[in-house]
């Protein structure tokens, strides 16, 4: 018996280091995401509470996604902001609305590249909500499914390779996976954000994607982040009406949620870096109170460390193209 342990041994030197290392984090694990505005092609407007991040038109969407994908990205998530709105969200439908505008663009010019269609109303409603709202302002569920379904499969036929509810109405699952196999999309997957909070941290995503809801809030049908066990029913039922690949969301806040459904479930799981936690690492770094890779690095290997298969972030593309892969 010796004295004490020496854990030291193993960190003696990077290559020791980097010889022991339980968790890797790679470019094919990163998907970004990208704010595709209808209004203007040629816009290119940063997002005041996400700085470095933009509201891209069409043709500069195409100039950023050229550039990420040379630095090595594999994998994207669009987000569309609409000219119209109105009460159905009707563009998140249109064949040749913006987000299947560039879904069409970036598989003509990228085949190769993963492109995720996030699956949802609210940035194409009037009202800002995830579904339809009856006069007594309530967020309808199963009228609801329709219409997302109709979504999906305008996404997969404009080339989208996976679907992305990210709604939380009940059923939405089924109901696309119904709709996407009698289009003939058997092969398209389902990565739903199964275990989605109602969460704070999403602020500077809704003035990105211009989608706050006009009354109310989300916490009817998004969760309520002091529950866990309720994640783990989430995640199973969307597994059970056919997900592929199931998501948390947010991440840091939310590890042991990752941990649990990672344990609990043999799916492939992803985790949402969202826009709060993107923005807190950038303001504090450009106050100079922290170093900002680092941070973001120290903040992604710790969602895979959780159990995290795939991580959505703003960071990929900064990451890649300053060549830290
Ligand atoms: C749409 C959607 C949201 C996010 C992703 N998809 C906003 C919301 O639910 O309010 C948030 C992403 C982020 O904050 O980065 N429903």
């Amino acid at each position: 018996m010796y004295a004490f342990h020496r854990g030291r041994r193993l960190r003696s030197s990077r290559t020791m280091r980097n010889l022991v290392r339980e968790t890797r984090l790679s470019n094919e694990d990163l998907i970004q995401p990208y704010f595709v505005v209808e209004s203007d092609p040629g816009l290119r407007r940063e997002i005041p509470s996400m700085p470095g991040q933009f509201q891209l038109g069409l043709d500069e969407l195409m100039i950023e996604v050229g550039g990420a994908v040379d630095a090595g990205l594999k994998a994207l998530i669009l987000f569309g902001v609409p000219r119209h709105k109105d009460p159905e969200g009707s563009q998140a439908g249109a064949d040749d609305g913006i987000v299947q505008q560039a879904i069409r663009r970036i598989k003509d010019n990228w085949p190769e590249v993963m492109v995720v269609a996030d699956t949802c109303l609210c940035e194409y409603t009037s009202h800002g909500h995830c579904g339809l709202v009856t006069p007594q302002g309530e967020i309808e569920n199963d009228s609801t499914l329709e219409l997302l379904a109709a979504a999906a499969v305008s996404q997969a036929r404009a080339g989208a390779d996976i679907i992305a509810p990210s709604d939380m109405m009940d059923g939405r699952v089924a109901a696309i996976r119904t709709a996407l196999d009698k289009a003939g999309f058997q092969n398209t997957p389902i990565m739903s954000y199964a275990v989605k909070y109602a969460s704070s941290f999403y602020g500077p995503f809704r003035d990105a994607a211009e989608g706050a809801p006009r009354f109310g809030n989300r916490k009817t049908y998004q969760m309520d982040p002091a529950n866990a066990r309720e994640g783990l029913r989430e995640a199973a039922a969307d597994i059970d009406e056919g997900a592929d690949i199931i998501m948390v969301k947010p991440g840091l806040p939310y590890l042991d949620i990752i941990r649990q459904v990672r344990d609990s479930f043999d799916v492939p799981v992803g985790a949402y870096q969202v826009s709060g936690e993107y923005s807190q690492i950038k303001a504090a770094a450009m106050n100079g109170w922290i170093d900002e890779t680092a941070v973001a690095l120290e903040s992604l290997i710790g969602l895979k460390r959780a159990g995290a298969d795939l991580i959505l972030t703003y960071f990929a593309q900064d990451l890649l193209e300053a060549g830290h892969f």
